[in-house]
């Protein structure tokens, strides 16, 4: 069923000042996954957007808990720039498209915090030459909305600004930050916003602690993976979960 809340609705009768995203807009009430329906029924540079998700999916197989009314879940749907430009953008985009109310953090790989709380996580899957950019954003909730135990590390724009915020005009912020970053990839900009992303991820000559190994961040390479300095030689780490050993 399509959408009846009005700040998602609204989306629908405003032009987006775009090229690639949001060529077509699907908002519905209740999806099992924005992703999932992407995979299956879009079209590059659609957006699809669920008031709610019954089985919304996290990265590592986890589930992403999407509850009515309180946040943006949302998949745009693309055709052709790789896989880690499109992270980079969409986490770059996210983090300007709230600036105005609050600094966002990128935590590496795919997550944005407010406070040190996840805000914000990206999952982006592929089948059939399709690519869904999955983007999540907790944006009402209150911390008794997340599950129990998620309450020490997950929170919400409102929660955290403690100010209002608005689903529709966040989204279009979103949407128009992640078109310009897609058409600068598109003309040759790639490696700039490589250096914007691992530059904003914050990582680099830290200490850290990842996947049963610790060492000190020499560099985030161009494929987004984190090149670690330990007592054996440098290793790569592609993905998992990073705790930052010499402060926050
Ligand atoms: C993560 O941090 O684990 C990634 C979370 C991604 C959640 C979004 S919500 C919209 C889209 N549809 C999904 O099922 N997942 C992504």
């Amino acid at each position: 069923m399509m959408s009846s809340a009005p700040d998602l609705l609204a989306l629908e009768e405003m032009p987006l000042n775009t090229q690639v995203v949001g060529r077509r807009f699907r908002v519905f009430d209740v999806l099992d996954s924005t992703n999932t329906y992407a995979l299956e029924e879009g079209r590059a540079g659609d957006v699809i957007v669920a008031d709610r998700q019954t089985a919304g999916r996290g990265r590592q197989g986890r589930t992403w808990y999407s509850a009515p009314g309180l946040g943006l879940w949302f998949t745009v749907v693309f055709e052709g720039p790789p896989e880690q430009e499109l992270v980079y953008a969409a986490a770059l985009a996210v983090r300007d498209a709230a600036a105005e109310q609050a600094a966002l953090r990128l935590k590496w790989p795919n997550d944005l915090l407010l406070n040190g709380k996840k805000v914000c996580g990206i999952l982006i899957e592929h089948r059939d030459g399709r690519t869904a950019l999955g983007i999540g954003v907790n944006v009402h909730h209150r911390p008794e909305d997340f599950p129990e135990e998620l309450r020490a590390k997950a929170s919400s724009l409102a929660h955290e600004t403690q100010q209002p915020w608005d689903r529709g005009e966040l989204l279009r912020g979103i949407l128009q930050g992640l078109d310009k970053r897609v058409m600068l990839v598109g003309s040759g900009g790639g490696e700039d916003l490589w250096r914007e992303w691992a530059s904003a991820c914050g990582l680099e000559g830290r200490r850290i602690a990842t996947g049963g190994q610790e060492g000190r961040v020499v560099e985030i390479d161009r494929s987004g993976a984190i090149v670690l300095e330990t007592p054996t030689g440098l290793q790569r780490v592609h993905s998992g979960d990073i705790t930052i050993l010499d402060g926050d």
